[in-house]
């Protein structure tokens, strides 16, 4: 039986897809401790059933998340942050999930809530969709990783303007600087069908060889060039110990559609 959860809702709207949706919606989807806890204990529950290939987060059509509840952190102090690992136990680190992530944005993701789509893998936004870190605006700093991801993403003076003045920007800034994939067509639920179908695709492929590239991808932001390459050439050569390796080139060669079992 599926855990029962109550700040999100879990689907599986098409073979192979899992969809988690954030659902505190009077709080704007403000990140509370529990829905972390729930959300990261979703997060391992699909990424160990081998059902699933490819997971989505997204919010609601007005927020995706209004960041950390701001309400919970009001009167905390810095031992009870260290002692509470705050944003660090709590915080789902979607970096260590295996299977690919897709963030589906619409409306707000600030603070938290945008530092929570950049651990996914791709961003896909509505025109709607309103990203910043007003961390600033409440006396701190992001704590939940843009400081690094943002800057990243979209390089060290506009992530120095997002995070020093806290203005928000919209899903046109955030795909013109790079810091998500596109934005969808216009209207309600859209990106959740574009994220879904997306992670549908990603689903169809063979697992072993989909979470090899992503932790390669990935290495991109931690290691060396030289490191990378080195990590790229033998994850690629250990893809030849796989059943899938030999089944897509063998329906490449046969022009048929290749089907994987993930061995
Ligand atoms: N925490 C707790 N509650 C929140 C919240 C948050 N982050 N964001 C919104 N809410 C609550 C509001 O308090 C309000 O509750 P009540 O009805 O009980 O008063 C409810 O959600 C609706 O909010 P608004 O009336 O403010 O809605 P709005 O549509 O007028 O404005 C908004 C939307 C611009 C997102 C505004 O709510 C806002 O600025 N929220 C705070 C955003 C923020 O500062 N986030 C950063 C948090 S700190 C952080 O995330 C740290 C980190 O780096 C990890």
């Amino acid at each position: 039986m599926s855990t029962q959860y109550t700040n999100i809702l879990t689907s599986r709207p098409e073979p192979g897809v899992a969809l988690i949706t954030l659902n505190r919606p009077k709080a704007l989807n403000a990140l509370s401790s529990l829905l972390l806890n729930e959300l990261s204990q979703a997060l391992k529950e699909f990424d160990r059933d081998p059902q699933v290939g490819a997971i989505v987060v997204t919010g609601s059509e007005k927020v995706f998340a209004a960041g950390v509840d701001i309400k919970e952190l009001t009167n905390i102090q810095y031992a009870d942050m260290i002692k509470g690992h705050w944003l660090g136990k709590d915080w789902p680190d979607l970096t260590r999930i295996q299977k690919p992530i897709i963030a589906a944005v619409s409306g707000f993701a600030i603070g938290g809530g945008c530092e929570l789509a950049m651990m996914c893998d791709i961003i896909l936004a509505s025109p709607t969709a309103k990203f910043g870190q007003p961390e600033i605006e409440l006396g701190v700093i992001p704590g939940g990783g843009a400081t690094q991801r943002l800057t990243h993403a979209i390089g060290k003076s506009r992530a120095m303007e997002i995070i020093l003045t806290g203005r928000h920007f919209s899903a046109e800034e955030a795909e013109k600087w790079g810091l998500i994939s596109r934005v969808v067509g216009d209207g309600e639920g859209v990106v959740v069908k574009d994220a879904v179908e997306m992670a549908k695709t990603i689903a169809s492929k063979g697992q072993i060889s989909v979470q090899a590239a992503k932790e390669t991808v990935n290495a991109a932001y931690e290691l060396s060039l030289a490191e990378g390459l080195r990590l790229e050439r033998r994850l690629f050569h250990g893809l030849f110990a796989t059943q899938d390796q030999k089944e897509g080139m063998a329906a490449f060669t046969e022009k048929r559609k290749a089907v994987f079992t993930h061995l």
